[in-house]
């Protein structure tokens, strides 16, 4: 693991050994706990390089806020990283990021700086921290800059940081993906932060009820309440019965714009500031109605895609078709006449294209596929059609866009979708993930059964085996959707099982870990 505290050192690192390849970038300011250590693991997953960054950022503190005292194990901190597999370390002084122009702990005059939207950092800990997102934006914006990775890991725990970080990456078209990571906590439910070290074990104590509070809340909503009032009230009386905690604010908002909320509708980010002693400890829940989503992952032949279809009917969800939209893209190419290898224009095409899948009356069958209001269920299993999609959907930005539009589509749930990266990066929050695979012999024997029954020429098990393999490779190599199996997903091997013994199984596990957990 290589670490650098200079931007020279780090700039002649990135030229010599990352090029061409994709980054990820962990931005922190140190005193690495599990929380941190759960975006680093992600990074490493997703990711060829891992680089972090600890840096206490000055601009993002107040004058009257912890900058000095702010806790700088960088040794732990070093070993760590290497312990986990961390590529390289960027722990630059704050002259040699910010020139001289920087007074401590306090904005400058002399610096350029980026300003989120006012309606963002009006609210939460925006209202009582002046400055603080300015700054973070400002950091955050040198570091993209200066490590131009292709990923950049928030937790959730800091969601106002997380949310505006993303809106400052759309709003000025920053060329990167920014990945939200789950809260990780203490067996108690209080959430790991490095301003947890400040704290005397009572005090640890006292501050669990954070969390208590917000899943009390958390069950009124599952329970069917949505006002505002009521839901933060239920927070307040919870956190009546432990002392010594002073709250700052209890607000709920938007999970993405920030505004504050009077009823949920969609979803609503319930968070928390409060202090414990001199400690300022935050906290949040996501509130949302989301039904829940089941990820098939798993290699070519194991017999994805009628499975998908089969538990689709069977739990009554959305079966979304990934396939079909690609199909739907490439159709829409040809009928505009459109060179297939022309990768920009396709690009336009595709981000003005309205796909919609819509659930068919039939049931088992696909879903409806419509593009700008024409039904095109049909077309897209044209010959013609069929020759072309893998082209089509090898490119970078079809993919890209495809799978905002998945995501969308995800963002209410109640859908199955299958694929080959749909647990690790389409939807990494899956309900429920399953990886069905089978060896290279069953794949060989029931592809040499397909090939009998529709009549094509017979090729032998042993070259089927050997091409199975060789696709195997590649699609595990690939740079664009490389198949990989979540570290969460539910391994299924199908040999010897029927595609019906199959669907039953996802069932049953469906019942045992969704529904049991959900209502
Ligand atoms: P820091 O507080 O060190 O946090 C670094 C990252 O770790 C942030 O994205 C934060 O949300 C995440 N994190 C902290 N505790 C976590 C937990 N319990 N579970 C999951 N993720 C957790 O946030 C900052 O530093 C700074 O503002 C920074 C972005 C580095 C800019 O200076």
């Amino acid at each position: 693991m290589r670490l650098f505290t200079t931007t020279a050192g780090l700039r002649c690192y990135l030229e010599r050994d990352c090029s061409g390849k994709d980054i990820g970038l962990v931005p922190t300011m140190g005193a690495l706990h599990r929380g941190h250590l759960s975006l680093i693991e992600r990074s490493r997953r997703e990711n060829a390089i891992t680089i972090v960054s600890i840096f206490v950022n000055p601009l993002q503190f107040g004058p009257t806020e912890d900058f000095g005292c702010y806790p700088r194990p960088l040794e732990a901190d070093r070993q760590l990283c290497e312990q986990i597999g961390v590529d390289a370390i960027f722990a630059p002084t704050a002259s040699d990021l910010y020139g001289n122009c920087l007074p401590t702990g306090a904005m400058s005059d002399q610096l350029t700086h980026v300003v989120p939207p006012t309606a963002m950092t009006s609210v939460l800990c925006g209202s009582s921290r002046k400055g603080h997102f300015q700054g973070v934006a400002t950091v955050v914006t040198k570091l993209l800059n200066l490590v131009q990775p292709k990923r950049a890991y928030f937790g959730q725990k800091d969601a106002q940081q997380l949310a505006i970080v993303k809106r400052m990456v759309a709003d000025l078209n920053m060329p990167v993906e920014i990945v939200g990571c789950p809260i990780i906590r203490e067996e108690s439910g209080l959430a790991l932060s490095s301003r947890n070290q400040y704290l005397t074990p009572l005090q640890k104590d006292q501050a669990s009820v954070l969390y208590r509070a917000l899943q009390q809340a958390q069950k009124a909503f599952e329970a069917g309440e949505c006002d505002c009032t009521v839901l933060i009230e239920v927070v307040k009386s919870e956190l009546a019965a432990v002392n010594d905690i002073q709250v700052e604010y209890i607000e709920l908002v938007h999970p993405t714009r920030l505004t504050p909320l009077e009823k949920i509708d969609d979803g609503g980010l319930l968070a928390i500031a409060a202090r414990v002693g001199s400690t300022r400890l935050i906290d949040n829940v996501l509130l949302q109605h989301r039904k829940p989503i089941v990820a098939i992952d798993g290699p070519a032949g194991v017999g994805k895609s009628t499975v998908t279809r089969q538990v689709a009917k069977a739990l009554g969800l959305m079966h979304l078709d990934t396939g079909a939209m690609y199909r739907a893209v490439t159709w829409q190419a040809m009928q505009t006449g459109i060179d297939l290898e022309d990768e920009s224009a396709i690009a336009e095409l595709v981000s003005q294209s309205q796909i919609s899948l819509t659930t068919n009356e039939e049931g088992d069958a696909a879903p409806r596929v419509w593009v700008d209001g024409e039904d095109i269920t049909q077309a897209i299993r044209a010959l013609e059609v069929t020759a072309n999609v893998s082209a089509i959907a090898a490119q970078k930005s079809v993919r890209f866009e495809l799978v905002k539009q998945q995501q969308r589509w995800g963002s209410k749930g109640g859908i199955v979708a299958e694929g080959r990266d749909i647990g690790t990066h389409v939807f990494p929050d899956a309900e429920l993930k399953i990886f069905l695979t089978a060896s290279a012999q069953e794949r060989a024997r029931r592809r040499q059964k397909d090939l009998k029954d529709q009549n094509l020429p017979n090729v032998s098990l042993e070259q089927l085996e050997r091409d199975i393999q060789e696709r195997d490779r590649r699609d595990s190599t690939r740079a664009i959707a490389p198949l990989r199996k979540a570290e969460d997903a539910i391994e299924i091997i199908t040999d010897g099982l029927s595609a019906a013994q199959v669907t039953e199984r996802i069932i049953n596990l469906y019942h045992q870990q969704v529904t049991a957990a959900h209502f």
